[in-house]
């Protein structure tokens, strides 16, 4: 009955106050057949609804209740400097499933709340948080709970979303727990997602080059590095080594990723070569000036009167770098503005050939909801067997996951 996937994998299970609670028992069940060690966190509110004893004897493991443990003295342990382990589970876990999650708790994950032992945990994990919903049909359609729901599905929480059916509370509508089976399929699904880069070495470049004029002005470009940053920080989800090399003024990522931040295009340039030796995958989405300045000024150009620059072109980064390591995975980026998307497509692959590249994803940035600055993109990955994978307008971050699965087939 072993899986694989399952197999050693510990999985940490909140318990809410919701009156599905009682039926987690058969899912822990199923998880342990299935090779998984499993650790329970309740709510207080849980404890009115179900014993946790039950919960005991399901899991094998110590039912975990309050964020402050009745026989610690926490004023001592800070006195002598000792290490105390309130978020140990949060940093053991391969997973975390709230099942059933109420609207309270899926309201206080997305405003950031941590006032028990579950809620801080959450806060304090990076393994992936699967919520399962179930609540009365009205609470469910509030529209409260809805843009919770919808900021957390932003910010990557996965969603098995409850379906229709009789409800405990006398109602008929969606509110009922998720099937088991469904639930089981996420989890697998993640856990697998989880480490299928693990012992890979990847660079990610993104964000803008800036390009002085002078000591105060500079030349740039509209890129936020949100695209290269999800990548990154997807690929260090899925196990792997990363080392994002991000713009000077691009977002700032998350879950402390090894970063350097560079600024000019010979900077940028300068740091992938430090990097690039002995790694796998070099995903670069960095956009990058074409035009650097002529003869820079030293001191701030005078207003006022006409001023004409003088631009030469820079450095093409992304065909030098199979010159430099021949063996790593390469990935670049194509932006167009307003084209067809069979033009897209060919731009697309014209770059790939002349860099000797893997991929190349491209995207139109001069239509609604795709490109710069936005949290939403649609590409089109171009191979260089010269297959083409469209994914429609999606969050950046699923982007993300969509062009490593590509990376993890090709390799
Ligand atoms: C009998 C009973 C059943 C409940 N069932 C649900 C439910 O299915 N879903 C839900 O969101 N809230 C439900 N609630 C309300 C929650 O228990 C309440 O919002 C509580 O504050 C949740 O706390 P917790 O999120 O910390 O577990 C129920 C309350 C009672 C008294």
């Amino acid at each position: 009955m072993n899986d694989p996937i399952f197999k050693n994998k510990t999985i940490v299970i909140g318990v809410t106050g919701g009156i599905a609670c009682y039926k987690v028992l058969d899912l822990i069940k199923e998880l342990r057949k299935l090779g998984s060690k499993v650790h329970v966190i309740m709510t207080e509110a849980s404890t009115h609804l179900v014993d946790g004893k039950d919960f005991k004897k399901a899991s094998g493991n110590e039912v975990q209740i309050s964020l402050f443990h009745p026989k610690i003295n926490y004023i001592a342990y800070i006195k002598k400097n000792k290490p105390i382990k309130h978020i140990s589970l949060a940093d053991i876990a391969d997973l975390f499933l709230i099942c059933p999650a109420t609207a309270n708790v899926i309201g206080k994950i997305a405003n950031g709340i941590a006032d028990d032992l579950l809620t801080t945990s959450i806060t304090a994990t990076i393994a992936p948080v699967v919520i399962c919903p179930a609540m009365n049909v009205k609470m469910w359609k509030n529209p409260i709970v809805q843009d919770n729901v919808k900021k957390l599905k932003k910010l990557n929480y996965h969603f098995v979303e409850p379906e229709y059916g009789e409800l405990a509370c006398g109602y008929k509508g969606i509110g009922r727990l998720a099937n088991f089976r469904k639930i089981l399929e996420r989890i697998k699904l993640l856990l697998k997602q989880r480490n299928d880069l693990k012992g890979k070495k990847i660079v990610v470049t993104a964000g803008a080059t800036i390009e002085a004029i002078d000591p105060v002005r500079i030349m740039t470009n509209r890129s936020s590095g949100k695209t290269g940053t999800k990548i990154a920080e997807q690929a260090f989800l899925r196990g792997a080594d990363v080392i994002l090399l991000i713009g000077y003024n691009s977002v700032e990522p998350s879950y402390n990723l090894k970063k350097e931040r560079f600024t000019t295009v010979d900077d940028l340039f300068n740091k992938i070569k430090k990097n690039i030796k002995n790694i796998d995958i070099l995903i670069h989405s960095a956009a990058v000036s074409d035009f650097t300045a002529n003869n820079k000024h030293s001191t701030k150009i005078r207003s006022g009167k006409e001023l004409h620059l003088e631009l030469t072109p820079t450095t093409k980064i992304f065909e030098k770098l199979k010159n430099i390591n021949q063996k790593i995975f390469l990935v670049g980026f194509k932006a167009e503005h307003n084209v067809s998307k069979n033009f897209l497509v060919q731009s697309a692959y014209d770059i790939l050939k002349k860099a000797d590249a893997d991929l190349v994803v491209a995207n139109d940035v001069g239509k609604d909801g795709r490109g710069f600055d936005v949290d939403t993109n649609e590409v089109f990955i171009v191979s260089k067997e010269n297959d083409i994978k469209h994914i429609r307008l999606v969050d950046k971050r699923v982007v993300a996951d969509k062009i490593l699965d590509t990376i993890i087939k090709k390799l």
